[in-house]
């Protein structure tokens, strides 16, 4: 989704840029750039649709800024075009804004506030930067912004520039991420820690209703009653090698191949030993509620099905799952001592965040995300991290081994029989080694369905789970459609789609679904279905095109999704599509 970044200091143009390059894996369909130009002593504004390099050609770089703004946008209101890219400029020319978030109420605002003013973009964004031109008649900058956050209902943070000023950044932030940093060479504000690699090593993750500038090297925080907020940076720990490809072409490959480095580190973070540790307020918090909401969207949602699996069978809990988006609008009984258990690579998924706001105070948030800085960690009872490092493409990879992870440690936690957990986990970073070097029959699988229509994966129990993110996965890269189905339930019905061009991948992981699930497939090749089985070992029948290697029947779901990740990696790559970035989608769903 939109990101945003701006920049006091030597060379801020190239920072900013660099800074937006950094912002690309967010998803986005244009951008733009507001500099400093010292030679005509105002503010230049520069914007492309496509991507940052189309924007770094139309910027004109014949003098050197100490200062810019910059902005990626992912159309929200109004379609992608040069008029509805940011920055945005008020009526007067005096003020120029960058905004991440949503104004719920901008309409309202333009009949009340703004009736004489007309808006040459069908942004939201446009009427925050005239209401601030609207207040600044009768105000100073910084009140007329503070007098703007009154009003606007939503979700913030931008960046504004005054045309008479050529030294100060003013901000401000509510609900959409905001950090800041300092040292002696200048000054960054962005919404995303990765654009202040090789800039700035330390940060400041701005509260919600803070305002505030900043004046060459000086910093002002305010709250919304103009009380001072003195900030505590910390030092930022991602380092410019954790950011960039290494040897691979792509980062979903990359990060795929980093699951095992990942599953160990989750060892080293969550256990002692042979003990599970967490916080024992949290563990208690768990052991005494009477219900397990889990709450997610998407990848993470399909890593909450298993989740819910082990909250059942190892923490003998009641467990509902639901999609943010869903459980935000259903009007359904929670039973009282229930607790929320939030899903989430990024924590700032809109949907999740708008779930907390509504059950927030009645029961008790755990929030289980890849980002220790994020809103859904800020506003839940408790947090866990999930320590996949940097996830840089779009499409979650590791991030959802993780969560799986995570979640199996969590129930874990409040079962008596729990010491053998790491040796499995071991056992299974070992296995993860060995299902990466299986990638190129997987490669070998993607020619054979990378030019069909649509195909079906199937499975039982588990399997069905992760058939669901074997889909997502194959849809969101690759762009060609799949249906996940429990095996036994494809004679219901989409059986009547299936022909000789129909791929149907079964999932076989369990002694009790082989059998069946093979007499489901069985059906599907009698219709002229390509047939391609994925199995484990123990399970293996001869013509099984991909066999993964043992590991215990809970944890088959981590080495059979690196399996279908790796399907859907190389799908996209026969397709060449741009794996990374695919189309319409963002990394961080800021939207509801
Ligand atoms: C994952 O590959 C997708 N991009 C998407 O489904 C994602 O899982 C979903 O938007 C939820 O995001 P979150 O985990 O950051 O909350």
């Amino acid at each position: 989704m939109c990101g945003i970044i701006g920049y006091i200091g030597p060379k801020a143009r190239n920072i900013v840029i660099d800074g937006l390059y950094k912002l690309e894996y967010r998803g986005y369909d244009s951008a733009g750039i507001a500099e400093y130009n010292p030679n005509t002593k105002s503010y230049e504004i520069f914007k492309e649709t496509g991507r940052v390099k189309d924007l770094k050609k139309t910027i004109k770089d014949n003098y050197e800024t100490t200062l810019a703004i910059g902005h990626t946008r992912w159309a929200t209101h109004g379609e992608v075009n040069k008029v509805n890219s940011h920055p945005h400029i008020s009526s007067n020319k005096r003020f120029i804004i960058v905004h991440n978030g949503i104004i719920e109420n901008y309409k309202r605002i333009k009949y009340e506030y703004l009736k004489n003013y007309s808006f040459y973009s069908k942004t939201d964004s446009e009427v925050i930067v005239n209401l601030i031109e609207y207040f600044s008649s009768t105000y100073s900058v910084i009140d007329s912004i503070r007098k703007a956050m009154t009003i606007l209902e939503g979700t913030y943070a931008f960046l504004i520039i005054d045309a008479l000023d050529n030294e100060t950044i003013y901000f401000a932030k509510k609900q959409s991420p905001l950090l800041i940093g300092l040292d002696d060479k200048g000054a960054i504000l962005s919404s995303d820690l990765l654009s202040f690699v090789g800039v700035c090593d330390n940060y400041y993750s701005i509260s919600d209703n803070t305002l505030g500038y900043i004046k060459g090297k000086e910093l002002k925080l305010l709250d919304l009653l103009g009380n001072d907020i003195k900030p505590k940076f910390k030092k930022i720990n991602i380092k410019e090698e954790d950011i960039n490809k290494g040897s691979f072409n792509h980062y979903m490959l990359k990060e795929i191949y980093e699951t095992p480095y990942v599953i160990r580190n989750l060892i080293s973070k969550y256990f002692d030993n042979d003990d599970i540790v967490l916080q024992d307020e949290l563990v208690k918090v768990l052991k005494e509620s009477s219900k397990i909401y889990i709450v997610a969207s998407g990848t993470s949602y399909n890593a909450g099905l298993i989740g819910k699996y082990y909250f059942e069978k190892f923490g003998h809990k009641e467990v509902s799952i639901h999609f943010a988006s869903e459980l935000m609008y259903d009007d359904i009984y929670i039973k009282p001592g229930s607790i929320f258990l939030m899903l989430s690579q990024s924590g700032e998924t809109l949907d999740s965040i708008n779930v907390i706001n509504r059950y927030k105070g009645l029961f008790k948030i755990i929030s289980i995300t890849n980002q220790e800085e994020s809103s859904l960690n800020r506003l839940s009872d408790f947090s866990l991290n999930l320590y996949a490092g940097r996830e840089i493409a779009v499409a979650s990879t590791k991030t959802y081994i993780s969560e799986i992870i995570v979640s199996l440690i969590l129930a874990m936690s409040i079962c008596d029989n729990n010491k053998e957990l790491k040796h499995e986990l071991s056992n299974l970073a070992v296995a993860v080694d060995k299902v990466l070097l299986k990638a190129p029959i997987c490669s070998e699988i993607a020619k054979e369905i990378y030019n069909s229509p649509y195909l079906f994966y199937i499975g039982r129990g588990l399997d069905y789970y992760v058939a669901l993110e074997a889909s997502l996965k194959l849809k969101e890269v690759s762009y060609v459609f799949s249906q996940a189905y429990p095996s036994g339930e494809l004679k219901h019905g989409p059986i009547a789609l299936i022909d000789d061009k129909t791929p149907v991948i079964a999932l076989i992981t369990s002694e009790a679904t082989n059998a069946i699930t093979r007499v489901n497939l069985k059906e599907a090749k009698t219709r002229n279905a390509k047939t391609i089985v994925v199995s484990t070992e123990t399970f293996a029948h001869d013509n099984d095109v991909l066999v993964l290697p043992n590991v215990v029947g809970y944890l088959s779901p981590v080495t059979l999704a690196i399996a279908v990740q790796l399907i859907a990696y190389y799908t996209a790559k026969e397709k060449n599509c741009d794996i990374d970035k695919p189309k319409n989608l963002a990394k961080c769903v800021t939207v509801a």
